[in-house]
């Protein structure tokens, strides 16, 4: 018998389905995971790549790839808050790459791929906030909260829930965010003071918001596109844009360094920066400003021009030493004080 190449012996349903993949790719997800699903089939549609997605938060994946840097398991790390990509970026975790899309993404995304020479893009942005279900308030007697100070109020106690922000990229751009809105001291004393008023510390950023539909606590504190999600099912979450201003995230990707399927992690990366790619996200309820300037702003996103967002210093936040100092200082002074 003549020797036949693979392809021809796939053509003729001579080899297993899995022969017939053109090749692999493992991604650490870090949106929510219905996001995570959509996006990992169309690519394997469009791509024949096949992907095996696992879905974690940002702090989590941060310490997941650094646990394996010697033999690394993941080729590409998709989504998540930018701050533990710009430090897995320093820690020389992730490898630069140069896409042929970077020249279609907004401005703000492109700057971190330029500050870390190539190693991290910016594929959304989204600002922090916080939401509430106005029904629990109107029937527990509590003003609708309109300021960050609000949640202070003892009238809250047991009714915010926030992330951890060990695990969760949400609940760290809260604490940097409170650290540049206030100065560092008070920034602490504002997080002690939430601190009485807080239900649970989820692992993902985005559960409170779920627990807020579902009535199960008063208050959420999440990025506002992640309470947007749950407020187009249910009339009774409103989103809040804090009154004194509030940060920011560029959700990013980064290659891992080493990665095992360097060609389909570059073909995942260029795909995910196109405008095809980015609209999955407003596809499965995920409201986001997307970065490449082709793809349509889903309407249901806040409206950020219109929001007073501080100039988040993210060189400084997701500086190694930095964040790694903020997690150190919440979890020694803030996490284990009594309620
Ligand atoms: O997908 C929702 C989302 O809020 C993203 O905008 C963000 O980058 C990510 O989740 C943060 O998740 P976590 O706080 O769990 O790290």
């Amino acid at each position: 018998m003549p020797a036949l190449g693979a392809l021809t012996l796939a053509a003729a349903g001579l080899l297993p389905m899995a022969a017939q993949a053109q090749g692999s790719l493992v991604l650490y997800c870090g949106v929510n995971e219905d996001w995570c699903r959509a996006a990992s089939t169309a690519f394997e549609r469009e791509t024949g790549i096949k992907v095996a997605m696992t879905r974690k938060s940002s702090g989590e994946i941060l310490a997941q790839v650094k646990a394996e840097s010697s033999n690394p398991r993941a080729d590409v790390w998709w989504g998540g808050t930018g701050d533990p990509h710009l430090q897995a970026a320093e820690e020389g975790l992730t490898t630069d790459y140069k896409s042929p899309k970077v020249g279609e993404l907004q401005d703000w995304a492109v700057r971190p791929w330029e500050q870390t020479k190539g190693r991290t893009v910016g594929i959304y942005s989204g600002a922090l906030g916080f939401g509430y279900n106005a029904k629990v308030l109107k029937s527990r007697g509590i003003p609708e909260p309109k300021c960050w100070a609000d949640l202070l109020d003892p009238k809250f106690k047991d009714e915010v829930q926030v992330a951890d922000p060990n695990s969760s990229g949400t609940a760290y751009t809260l604490l940097a965010t409170v650290v540049q809105l206030m100065g560092e001291d008070k920034g602490f004393e504002y997080m002690k003071a939430l601190h009485k008023n807080v239900n649970q510390y989820t692992k993902s950023g985005s559960a409170p918001a779920k627990a807020v539909s579902l009535g199960e606590t008063a208050v959420g504190i999440t990025f506002m596109h992640d309470m947007i999600s749950v407020a187009v099912d249910n009339p009774d979450v409103k989103t809040v844009a804090p009154c004194e201003g509030t940060g920011y995230e560029i959700g990013s990707m980064s290659i891992v360094k080493g990665a095992r399927n360097l060609d389909s992690a570059k073909r995942w990366y260029d795909w995910a920066l196109t405008p095809a790619a980015q609209e999955f996200g407003a596809k499965t309820k995920n409201f986001q400003v997307p970065s490449n300037k082709a793809a349509p702003t889903p309407p249901e996103a806040p409206k950020l021009a219109e929001i007073k967002l501080i100039p988040y210093d993210f060189a400084k936040y997701g500086s190694s030493d930095e964040r790694r100092r903020l997690l150190a200082k919440w979890d020694r002074e803030v996490k284990p004080l009594s309620k």
